[in-house]
């Protein structure tokens, strides 16, 4: 082929407008914070499966799933964390520019956590949904047995325990799963990121 058949269009990648006119979708950062046994990776998957029947795309990514691939190597140090959340947020970048509704389900304990996963991502397309239920009543649930280990010692550093967690100052929506059903939860979800993904805003 000569080198005049080469159109200077096809060197370009394709952009992310591109892509979420392909899917009919825009992307989003739906960014779950709340304590361990709050309730995030359940509104997470309720709400994905909620967007799916509508027909939008959406990955979750959450807390166990990426700490036993990509952030293996993490623990729950002050550092870990926050590089746990630094990598997260990269990935999550990539999906958002994918045009993937991007939905994560991590403690995230603190604000400067918070804002550099926003920073990273870009502030516009990031919805921060604070799930507030309280200490007590994840500690009652504790699905996983890890608060009754944490008030042994037999877990050091344990969010909400003996490692603190900040309540964050201007979350796009706060939802308490100890007050709220799952469903009400996800028609609140759905009101706070419909008008980002919807195709006609353009
Ligand atoms: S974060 O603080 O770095 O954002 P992340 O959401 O990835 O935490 O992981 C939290 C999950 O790891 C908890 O739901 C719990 O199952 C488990 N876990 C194990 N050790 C700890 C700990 N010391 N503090 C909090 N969660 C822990």
């Amino acid at each position: 082929m000569t080198e005049k058949n080469i159109y200077p269009i096809f060197d370009k990648m394709l952009s992310r407008k591109d892509r979420e006119a392909l899917i009919g979708q825009h992307a989003v950062m739906v960014w779950f914070t709340g304590l361990s046994g709050s309730g995030k990776s359940t509104l997470a998957i309720a709400l994905e499966r909620e967007l799916y029947k509508r027909g939008f795309f959406c990955r979750i990514l959450d807390g166990d799933n990426i700490r036993s691939g990509i952030n293996n190597n993490l623990g729950f140090t002050e550092a870990d964390r926050i590089e746990n959340i630094r990598r997260i947020a990269e990935v999550s970048k990539l999906f958002i520019d994918a045009g993937v509704i991007t939905i994560a389900a991590f403690i995230s304990p603190n604000n400067e956590m918070r804002e550099m996963a926003a920073d990273i991502i870009g502030r516009d397309d990031f919805l921060e949904v604070y799930v507030s239920t309280p200490l007590e009543e994840c500690e009652r649930r504790d699905v996983k047995g890890l608060y009754a280990k944490a008030r042994q010692g037999e877990i050091k550093n344990f969010t909400g325990i003996s490692a603190p967690f900040e309540v964050p100052a201007h979350p796009d929506l706060s939802l308490d799963t100890s007050v709220l059903s799952i469903e009400e939860s996800v028609d609140r979800l759905l009101e706070l990121v419909y008008p980002h993904i919807l195709k006609e805003q353009d």
